[in-house]
This record gives C-alpha cells, sequence and structure tokens, in this order.
C-alpha cells in the first residue's frame, strides 16, 4: 500500500519538474542587455521628458531592467535646458539625474554645444545682428560651466561636442564656427574639462564611419591632443539603416579611433526599417520630407522577412561591437521601444518606426534575440 503510494507520487514529479522549469524560465524568459554584456560595455538608452516625468510606468519598469544608462533624448539640449540668457530650466534634468542615480547607472549629458537646438540669441546681439565672437565664446562658457557645474560629479560623461563636421571631411559651417573660428572646439573641451574634471568628455557625430568624416575628426582630436587638450571618447551615433553602414567600414572606423587612445561609443543606435526619401544615410535633423503612403509602409507591423533582415543587421553590428569590446565602452538605443522612436517624426513626421530591439507593446523583437545571441553564441 505505501509503496503505492510512493510510486502515484513518483509520477507527478515530472509534472512537477516541468511546472518549476516552466515557472523558472517564464520568469527569465527576456534576459537584460546590461546583464549579458555587463563585462563589454554599458547598454543605455535616451529617455524622453514622459518616461524622465515617470508617466509612462511599464517603459520604467523595462529601463530599469534592461540598461544601465541613460542619456537625455531633448531634455539637456540648449534650448530646453537653457532657453533664455537669464532662465535654466533643471527641472526635468534634476529628475533624469535622480533616476539613473537610484538605478546606479552611467548617466551622459547630451549635449553642450551643437549648432541645432539652440535658440538664436546664442548667436545674436540682441538686435538680431550676429554676436561677436567674445559674446558667443563668453555664452558659452557660462554655458558649460552653468550646466555642468549643477551635475558635477553626478553625470559621468558629456557630449562636449556634437556634429561639428561634415560627411565629405570640412568643418561644419555653423554659426559657432563663423563667428568664433575652429577654436570654439578647443575652448568648449578646456571649458568643460575645468568644470568638471572627473567626467569623461566626447565628440559626437553621425555617419562617423565616413571616410572623410573620419579622417577630420581624428585629425582634429589629434590636434588638441597635441595642444594638451584631451578628448576621452568618441561617440558614433548609430542611426543606421539596413544596407549601412558596411561592417568592414564600421570596423575600420572603430579601430582609427580607438587608435587615438580614446574610448569608442555608440551612441545613439537605431536601425531604420523604413524607406528614405532622399536616400540620405545619418542624421541631419533638419531634413523633413511630407508624408505619402508609400514612405510609411508598416503601419499595421513589420512583414517577417523585413523583420529577420533588421535582426540580422542588428546581430552583424553587434557582432562587431562585441568583438571590439576592449574599445568599445557603450553602446545606447536612442529611445526605448519603437512608440518612442524619434523615426516616428524624423525624416517624415507621422510615420509607424520600427527600429529599435522593443516594439510598440514593449515586446522584445527578433532583432533583440539577434543582440542577445551575439554574446551567448561566443
Ligand atoms: C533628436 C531627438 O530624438 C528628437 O526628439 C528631436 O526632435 C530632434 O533630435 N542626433 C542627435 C540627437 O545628436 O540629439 C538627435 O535627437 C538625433 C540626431
Amino acid at each position: 500500500m505505501k509503496a503505492q503510494t510512493l510510486l502515484q507520487a513518483a509520477s507527478f514529479l515530472p509534472i512537477i519538474a516541468m511546472f518549476m522549469f516552466a515557472t523558472s524560465h517564464a520568469q527569465n524568459e527576456t534576459p537584460a542587455l546590461k546583464e549579458v554584456f555587463k563585462k563589454a560595455f554599458h547598454v543605455g538608452a535616451a529617455l524622453n521628458r514622459e518616461q524622465i516625468s515617470r508617466t509612462e510606468a511599464n517603459t520604467i519598469k523595462l529601463v530599469e531592467k534592461q540598461f544601465n544608462s541613460i542619456t537625455a533624448e531633448n531634455i539637456m539640449k540648449w534650448e530646453r535646458i537653457h532657453s533664455e540668457p537669464e532662465r535654466y530650466d533643471f527641472a526635468p534634468v534634476d529628475s533624469f539625474v535622480a533616476f539613473g542615480e537610484k538605478n546606479k547607472m552611467f548617466i551622459v549629458g547630451h549635449t553642450l554645444i551643437w549648432h541645432n537646438q539652440t535658440p538664436r540669441w546664442v548667436f545674436e546681439d540682441g538686435a538680431g545682428k550676429p554676436a561677436d565672437r567674445e559674446t558667443l565664446l563668453q555664452r558659452m562658457k557660462d554655458h558649460i560651466f552653468t550646466v555642468m557645474g549643477r551635475y558635477k560629479g553626478r553625470i559621468h560623461g558629456w557630449d562636449v561636442i556634437n556634429e561639428a563636421v561634415e560627411d565629405d571631411g570640412s568643418l561644419r559651417q555653423s554659426k559657432y564656427l563663423q563667428i568664433a573660428g575652429e577654436d570654439y572646439l578647443q575652448k568648449a573641451f578646456e571649458w568643460a574639462r575645468a568644470a568638471d574634471p572627473q567626467a569623461e568628455l566626447y565628440y559626437n557625430d553621425y555617419n562617423m564611419w565616413h571616410k572623410g568624416k573620419r579622417e577630420t575628426i581624428i585629425r582634429l582630436v589629434r590636434e588638441l591632443q597635441a595642444k594638451g587638450v584631451r578628448v576621452d571618447g568618441i561617440g558614433m551615433q548609430g542611426h543606421w539603416g539596413l544596407d549601412y553602414p558596411p561592417l568592414d567600414e564600421l570596423e575600420e572606423s572603430i579601430l582609427a579611433y580607438a587608435e587615438l587612445g580614446v574610448k569608442v561609443m555608440i551612441t545613439e543606435m537605431d536601425v531604420n526599417v523604413l524607406p528614405d526619401p532622399g536616400g540620405h544615410t545619418g542624421a541631419e535633423i533638419t531634413r523633413n520630407y511630407a508624408l505619402r503612403k508609400e514612405l510609411d509602409p508598416y503601419t499595421e507591423g513589420v512583414p517577417e522577412a523585413v523583420q529577420a533582415k533588421q535582426a540580422k543587421q542588428y546581430g552583424d553590428f553587434f557582432r562587431v561591437l562585441y568583438n571590439h569590446r576592449d574599445k568599445i565602452t557603450r553602446v545606447t538605443f536612442w529611445g526605448v521601444h519603437d512608440g518612442v522612436s524619434w523615426h516616428n517624426n524624423w525624416p517624415v513626421a507621422g510615420r509607424t518606426a520600427h527600429s529599435l530591439l522593443f516594439d510598440r507593446n514593449l515586446q522584445p523583437k527578433p532583432a533583440f534575440d539577434a543582440v542577445i545571441q551575439t554574446v551567448r553564441g561566443d
């Protein structure tokens, strides 16, 4: 009798085991990027204002689970944080930094000196005429000291200069260059170093794999180094597509930047699957095209073949990045999930974008699995 009961109980064991496996599998179902790449590099996401003000609870949960670095998508740009000469809007940034600190994340400041999303007054004299060189430099200095000073020791890395070079390798004819001359670059790095000597300082740009651009940036960084001005890192924005950048050019660029003795990071990664009306690569934010139906093909979801192509592309990129993990310190995605990607509004407003690793319902996509697989297959 006793033996029979035991036997009966034993027959349940596989079922119990299966149940336990299923439960533990369900709990671990989605691996965390920050764990998978823990020994390789930080994995980050850009946060927008709504996420920072914590109105999207599920997105915040996903960020906490998946990422160990954050960048502010817009709230630290000059027009937001310093919209008028005497006005600084720090409140959202304070929350952003507090969120990163609570989660022990690597916090990135984006961005100090950029020609876009900067108010006109910065470059004007008050009567609508161009400001003189001294005035502009003084404004840059005040801005850098005030913004960096407030978060000294708390924000770990800064995009000091964003997008100062054109794809052909010429210096961008921005108002900074036109009014202040080429040494605005050096001054920005010097002031940033003085404002927070512990922070990492970066040059950040798109199309960083373009040869012309790469050569100029390498020359600029070398010139700064020769003058004793240290640049700590090169940010390759990583706004990429289904057929660019070529893997060999990406790899050559990582190697070339690393040769400077600086850290390399992918700072704004996304892989756009939507057609680009101008056939451009890169991320020139002033480009803007009218919405036409054929430019917005995946409003009801992405066909499997396109999902697979994107997954392959993400996997290929991450294999390169993971192979060079001794040079790469961070990979940051430009947004948390497809629903909030800037590609929903750029370069065509009102499209349905699918550029990131998580879909609109915050579910991991095939691209996510492909990224995870680059380590698991190691
Ligand atoms: C983008 C933001 O994602 C958008 O919300 C905003 O409207 C325009 O700027 N390069 C950069 C980022 O350095 O700051 C840009 O972010 C994308 C291109």
